[in-house]
């Protein structure tokens, strides 16, 4: 399998837009150490030919122009696309908007929750994509599903299962005891497997605690991507930024007791990349002590362009 990160920035990308805390002001600026990183997706292709899409970020126009895999063929025909399916994770506008750019009438599959896919039901824009050329099928959650898009099989297999994890901001309703209505499907991780190989890896960009079934699903896994959104729970509270936690916003952090550094040191994970980095995360300084302790600890951080073969 080929897997590339699209995106490793959470929402709002880096640096966002309307940001000026440090990071994105250093970013920005050009200082040693920082680079740019566009919001959450990454690309799968069992073959090197047909590419999967896990999550669709708004940024995906720019991820495929610098991608020149997944760019139009010169011999492919008028119109064609390398891109046969699109897994979703969630119903995150870093998730699921970049679908809008998958217009055009080019066939290909959009998989997702029973939950995503009824938010791309209700909100109408979605219809760009003609019902009758891109079709949408449900990931049943803790089944494998063979992931086929136009033109066939892909030779990836998914398995969708629940994560500890939140709705989406914007549909979030109700009181906290409730999670806000929170169901399950509206947070999910991937198993993503290659049969003809047998080589599998896990992608998990939204989190918000290792329960005991994560941990025990993720043990001895070859390779991990793991919600990396902030390091510490109340960051975006201390930097001025915002006035909710990693916590209320359904993302574990990194540090601390439990945080995901600490919750993987049992699993043993052979490789280990954190993905969703939140601009304020002091990991995006290439020179900052948490950069330091997160290797240390024997994590990668994700950047846009990281290839892996596996
Ligand atoms: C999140 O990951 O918590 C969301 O993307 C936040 C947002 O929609 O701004
Ligand atoms: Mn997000
Ligand atoms: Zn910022």
């Amino acid at each position: 399998m080929l897997i590339r990160i699209l995106g490793a920035a959470a929402g709002g990308g880096f640096p966002q837009w309307n940001c000026s805390c440090r990071n994105c002001a250093d970013v920005r600026a050009g200082k040693l150490g920082f680079r740019a990183r566009t919001q959450c997706s990454l690309a799968v292709s069992a073959n090197g030919i047909d590419w999967v899409l896990l999550n669709t970020a708004p940024d995906l126009r720019q991820q495929i122009n610098d991608t020149p895999e997944l760019g139009a063929r010169a011999d492919g025909g008028l119109r064609n696309s390398p891109i046969k399916a699109a897994v979703l994770t969630g119903g995150d506008v870093d998730f699921i908007a970049g679908l809008l750019n998958l217009r055009e009438l080019q066939p290909f599959t959009v998989y997702g929750s029973s939950r995503v896919l009824a938010t791309l039901a209700d909100n109408s824009v979605f219809n760009v994509l003609d019902p009758s050329v891109v079709e949408r099928r449900e990931l049943n959650l803790g089944s494998a599903t063979a992931i086929h898009g136009a033109g066939g099989d892909t030779g990836l297999v998914i398995e969708a299962f629940a994560v500890p994890g939140k709705i989406a901001l914007y549909l979030e309703s109700g009181a906290a005891s409730d999670n806000y209505g929170s169901r399950e499907g509206d947070a999910i991780g991937l198993k993503i497997s290659a049969p003809e190989t047998g080589k599998h890896f896990f992608y998990v960009p939204g989190c918000a605690t290792l329960d005991a079934e994560l941990a025990e699903r993720l043990k001895d896994a070859p390779l991990v991507f793991f919600d990396g959104t902030l390091y510490t729970d109340d960051e975006m509270i201390r930097q001025g930024l915002m006035k909710k936690t990693g916590q209320r916003m359904g993302h574990i952090s990194i540090s601390g007791a439990e945080g995901s550094i600490t919750a993987f040191e049992p699993l043993n994970v052979a490789r280990k990349i954190y993905v969703h980095i939140n601009n304020s995360n002091p990991v995006l300084d290439d020179n900052s002590p948490e950069r330091r302790a997160t290797e240390a600890a024997g994590w990668e951080v994700g950047y846009d362009g990281m290839e892996i073969r596996v």
